[in-house]
Protein backbone atom coordinates (compact mmCIF):
# COMPACT_ATOMS: atom_id res chain seq x y z
CA UNK A 1 0.00 0.00 0.00
CA UNK A 2 2.86 2.61 1.22
CA UNK A 3 4.73 1.68 -2.19
CA UNK A 4 1.39 2.45 -4.19
CA UNK A 5 1.07 5.19 -2.07
CA UNK A 6 4.72 6.68 -3.36
CA UNK A 7 4.28 5.69 -6.79
CA UNK A 8 1.11 7.94 -7.01
CA UNK A 9 3.22 10.79 -5.39
CA UNK A 10 5.66 10.28 -7.68
CA UNK A 11 3.77 10.33 -11.01
CA UNK A 12 1.88 13.54 -10.38
CA UNK A 13 4.93 14.63 -9.64
CA UNK A 14 6.52 13.65 -13.12
CA UNK A 15 2.89 15.27 -14.25
CA UNK A 16 3.17 18.37 -13.58
CA UNK A 17 6.70 18.95 -14.33
CA UNK A 18 7.20 17.24 -17.34
CA UNK A 19 4.68 18.42 -19.72
CA UNK A 20 5.60 16.01 -21.97
CA UNK A 21 3.96 12.98 -19.82
CA UNK A 22 0.80 14.05 -19.63
CA UNK A 23 -2.06 13.42 -21.89
CA UNK A 24 -3.01 16.53 -23.57
CA UNK A 25 -3.17 16.06 -27.24
CA UNK A 26 -3.74 19.45 -27.97
CA UNK A 27 -0.26 19.96 -26.66
CA UNK A 28 0.99 18.78 -30.11
CA UNK A 29 -0.90 21.29 -31.86
CA UNK A 30 0.18 25.21 -32.31
CA UNK A 31 -2.17 27.94 -32.47
CA UNK A 32 -2.08 31.33 -33.68
CA UNK A 33 1.04 32.97 -31.62
CA UNK A 34 1.63 30.08 -29.87
CA UNK A 35 4.06 27.10 -30.86
CA UNK A 36 3.27 23.48 -29.76
CA UNK A 37 5.17 22.45 -26.41
CA UNK A 38 5.49 18.55 -27.59
CA UNK A 39 6.34 17.23 -30.61
CA UNK A 40 3.66 16.33 -33.41
CA UNK A 41 5.75 13.27 -34.56
CA UNK A 42 7.59 11.78 -31.59
CA UNK A 43 5.34 12.98 -28.43
CA UNK A 44 8.52 14.55 -27.28
CA UNK A 45 9.17 17.75 -25.58
CA UNK A 46 10.19 20.23 -28.48
CA UNK A 47 13.11 22.17 -29.13
CA UNK A 48 12.16 26.08 -29.81
CA UNK A 49 14.73 25.94 -32.33
CA UNK A 50 13.87 23.21 -34.64
CA UNK A 51 10.52 24.54 -36.40
CA UNK A 52 8.44 24.75 -40.00
CA UNK A 53 5.55 27.11 -40.79
CA UNK A 54 2.60 25.33 -42.32
CA UNK A 55 -0.60 27.13 -42.86
CA UNK A 56 0.10 29.94 -41.18
CA UNK A 57 1.14 27.71 -37.90
CA UNK A 58 4.23 27.59 -36.39
CA UNK A 59 5.45 23.91 -35.76
CA UNK A 60 7.92 22.76 -33.59
CA UNK A 61 10.08 19.41 -33.08
CA UNK A 62 11.91 17.46 -30.70
CA UNK A 63 14.92 16.77 -33.77
CA UNK A 64 15.68 17.59 -37.46
CA UNK A 65 14.52 13.97 -38.09
CA UNK A 66 11.22 14.88 -36.99
CA UNK A 67 10.82 17.81 -38.66
CA UNK A 68 11.99 16.12 -41.83
CA UNK A 69 9.36 13.54 -41.42
CA UNK A 70 6.37 15.77 -40.69
CA UNK A 71 7.35 17.81 -44.13
CA UNK A 72 7.37 14.69 -45.81
CA UNK A 73 4.18 13.49 -44.83
CA UNK A 74 2.33 17.25 -45.33
CA UNK A 75 3.97 16.98 -49.09
CA UNK A 76 2.53 12.84 -49.90
CA UNK A 77 -0.70 13.98 -47.85
CA UNK A 78 -4.04 13.36 -49.71
CA UNK A 79 -5.16 16.93 -47.33
CA UNK A 80 -2.36 18.74 -49.41
CA UNK A 81 -2.81 17.56 -52.58
CA UNK A 82 -7.11 18.70 -52.74
CA UNK A 83 -5.68 22.08 -51.81
CA UNK A 84 -4.93 22.27 -47.89
CA UNK A 85 -7.37 24.06 -45.44
CA UNK A 86 -8.94 26.77 -48.06
CA UNK A 87 -9.70 23.79 -50.27
CA UNK A 88 -11.31 21.62 -47.63
CA UNK A 89 -13.26 24.23 -45.77
CA UNK A 90 -14.75 25.59 -49.34
CA UNK A 91 -15.92 22.16 -49.96
CA UNK A 92 -17.09 21.15 -46.18
CA UNK A 93 -19.55 24.11 -46.90
CA UNK A 94 -21.11 23.31 -50.60
CA UNK A 95 -21.39 20.08 -49.32
CA UNK A 96 -23.85 20.92 -46.22
CA UNK A 97 -25.62 22.97 -48.75
CA UNK A 98 -26.16 19.81 -50.93
CA UNK A 99 -27.09 17.92 -47.44
CA UNK A 100 -29.70 20.02 -46.12
CA UNK A 101 -31.68 20.39 -49.17
CA UNK A 102 -32.06 17.04 -49.42
CA UNK A 103 -35.47 15.57 -47.62
CA UNK A 104 -33.98 12.20 -47.48
CA UNK A 105 -31.53 13.16 -44.89
CA UNK A 106 -31.50 16.50 -43.29
CA UNK A 107 -34.10 15.88 -40.62
CA UNK A 108 -31.13 14.54 -38.46
CA UNK A 109 -29.85 17.85 -38.89
CA UNK A 110 -32.78 19.55 -37.30
CA UNK A 111 -31.90 20.16 -33.97
CA UNK A 112 -27.87 20.30 -35.04
CA UNK A 113 -26.00 23.59 -34.39
CA UNK A 114 -24.91 23.55 -37.98
CA UNK A 115 -21.66 26.04 -37.75
CA UNK A 116 -20.35 23.52 -35.40
CA UNK A 117 -20.92 20.89 -36.96
CA UNK A 118 -19.81 22.56 -40.13
CA UNK A 119 -16.11 22.94 -37.79
CA UNK A 120 -15.65 19.44 -36.36
CA UNK A 121 -15.82 18.08 -40.10
CA UNK A 122 -14.05 20.30 -41.32
CA UNK A 123 -11.81 19.14 -38.39
CA UNK A 124 -12.17 15.73 -39.37
CA UNK A 125 -11.98 15.52 -42.93
CA UNK A 126 -9.02 17.24 -42.61
CA UNK A 127 -7.36 15.11 -40.15
CA UNK A 128 -8.53 11.95 -42.01
CA UNK A 129 -6.81 13.29 -45.25
CA UNK A 130 -3.80 13.79 -43.52
CA UNK A 131 -3.95 16.95 -42.46
CA UNK A 132 -1.56 18.39 -40.06
CA UNK A 133 -4.02 18.55 -36.91
CA UNK A 134 -5.13 15.09 -35.42
CA UNK A 135 -8.78 14.86 -34.80
CA UNK A 136 -9.74 15.12 -31.17
CA UNK A 137 -13.28 14.72 -31.31
CA UNK A 138 -15.68 11.72 -31.04
CA UNK A 139 -14.60 8.31 -32.69
CA UNK A 140 -17.46 8.12 -35.51
CA UNK A 141 -19.22 5.47 -33.65
CA UNK A 142 -20.20 7.46 -30.55
CA UNK A 143 -20.50 10.72 -33.14
CA UNK A 144 -23.79 8.46 -35.00
CA UNK A 145 -24.97 6.25 -31.64
CA UNK A 146 -28.25 8.65 -31.12
CA UNK A 147 -29.82 8.60 -34.69
CA UNK A 148 -32.45 6.63 -34.85
CA UNK A 149 -33.37 4.98 -38.07
CA UNK A 150 -29.83 6.21 -39.65
CA UNK A 151 -29.23 3.41 -42.17
CA UNK A 152 -26.91 2.08 -45.35
CA UNK A 153 -29.50 4.42 -47.81
CA UNK A 154 -28.47 7.80 -45.74
CA UNK A 155 -25.08 6.75 -45.47
CA UNK A 156 -25.21 6.05 -49.13
CA UNK A 157 -27.21 9.59 -50.10
CA UNK A 158 -24.44 11.63 -47.84
CA UNK A 159 -21.64 9.90 -49.31
CA UNK A 160 -23.17 10.82 -52.95
CA UNK A 161 -23.32 14.71 -51.54
CA UNK A 162 -19.70 14.70 -50.82
CA UNK A 163 -18.47 12.77 -53.88
CA UNK A 164 -20.82 15.42 -56.30
CA UNK A 165 -19.51 18.64 -54.47
CA UNK A 166 -15.91 17.42 -55.14
CA UNK A 167 -17.12 16.90 -58.81
CA UNK A 168 -18.58 20.54 -58.89
CA UNK A 169 -15.32 21.87 -57.70
CA UNK A 170 -13.88 20.25 -60.30
CA UNK A 171 -11.18 17.96 -58.50
CA UNK A 172 -9.64 15.20 -60.37
CA UNK A 173 -10.98 12.02 -60.17
CA UNK A 174 -8.29 9.70 -59.03
CA UNK A 175 -8.37 12.33 -55.55
CA UNK A 176 -12.20 12.18 -55.35
CA UNK A 177 -11.35 8.48 -55.84
CA UNK A 178 -9.23 8.50 -52.43
CA UNK A 179 -11.89 11.00 -50.45
CA UNK A 180 -14.45 8.24 -51.30
CA UNK A 181 -12.40 5.21 -50.06
CA UNK A 182 -12.08 7.17 -46.53
CA UNK A 183 -15.41 8.03 -46.62
CA UNK A 184 -15.95 4.17 -46.85
CA UNK A 185 -13.75 3.10 -44.15
CA UNK A 186 -16.28 4.80 -41.31
CA UNK A 187 -19.49 3.19 -43.04
CA UNK A 188 -19.93 0.26 -40.36
CA UNK A 189 -19.07 2.60 -37.81
CA UNK A 190 -21.79 5.57 -38.40
CA UNK A 191 -24.08 2.71 -39.06
CA UNK A 192 -22.90 1.34 -35.78
CA UNK A 193 -22.64 -2.23 -37.59
CA UNK A 194 -19.80 -4.90 -36.72
CA UNK A 195 -17.11 -4.04 -39.30
CA UNK A 196 -17.11 -6.20 -42.44
CA UNK A 197 -14.43 -8.91 -42.41
CA UNK A 198 -11.20 -7.70 -44.52
C1 LIG B 1 -18.69 9.73 -44.44
C2 LIG B 1 -19.63 9.67 -43.52
C3 LIG B 1 -19.69 10.58 -42.31
C4 LIG B 1 -18.72 11.30 -41.71
C5 LIG B 1 -17.22 11.42 -42.07
C6 LIG B 1 -19.34 12.01 -40.61
C7 LIG B 1 -18.67 12.87 -39.74
C8 LIG B 1 -19.23 13.42 -38.61
C9 LIG B 1 -18.52 14.18 -37.61
C10 LIG B 1 -17.04 14.52 -37.65
C11 LIG B 1 -19.40 14.53 -36.65
C12 LIG B 1 -19.10 15.34 -35.37
C13 LIG B 1 -18.60 14.42 -34.26
C14 LIG B 1 -18.37 15.14 -32.93
O1 LIG B 1 -19.35 15.71 -32.37
O2 LIG B 1 -17.23 15.13 -32.40
C15 LIG B 1 -20.68 14.01 -37.06
C16 LIG B 1 -21.85 14.20 -36.37
C17 LIG B 1 -23.08 13.98 -36.93
N1 LIG B 1 -23.36 13.30 -38.09
FE1 LIG B 1 -22.01 12.49 -39.31
N2 LIG B 1 -20.68 11.73 -40.61
C18 LIG B 1 -20.93 10.86 -41.62
C19 LIG B 1 -22.15 10.31 -41.96
C20 LIG B 1 -23.34 10.76 -41.45
C21 LIG B 1 -24.65 10.36 -41.92
C22 LIG B 1 -24.92 9.29 -43.00
C23 LIG B 1 -25.57 11.08 -41.20
C24 LIG B 1 -27.06 11.09 -41.31
C25 LIG B 1 -27.69 11.05 -42.46
C26 LIG B 1 -24.84 11.90 -40.26
C27 LIG B 1 -25.39 12.75 -39.35
C28 LIG B 1 -24.71 13.33 -38.31
C29 LIG B 1 -25.35 14.08 -37.25
C30 LIG B 1 -26.85 14.39 -37.11
C31 LIG B 1 -24.34 14.47 -36.37
C32 LIG B 1 -24.49 15.30 -35.07
C33 LIG B 1 -24.67 14.34 -33.91
C34 LIG B 1 -24.79 15.10 -32.59
O3 LIG B 1 -24.21 16.19 -32.43
O4 LIG B 1 -25.46 14.55 -31.71
N3 LIG B 1 -23.49 11.69 -40.45
N4 LIG B 1 -20.56 13.34 -38.24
Amino acid sequence: MKIFSIAVVALTVALTLCPALAADPTASIPTEGKSNTLCPISGKPVNPAITMEYEKLTYSFADNDCRAKFKTSRESSLYQRLGGKAAIDASVEAFYVKVLADKRVNHFFEDINMNKQRRKQKEFLSAAFGGPIPWIGKDMRKAHANLPGLNETHFNAIAGHLKSTLEDLKVKKELIDEVMTIAGSVKDDVLNRPKAAR
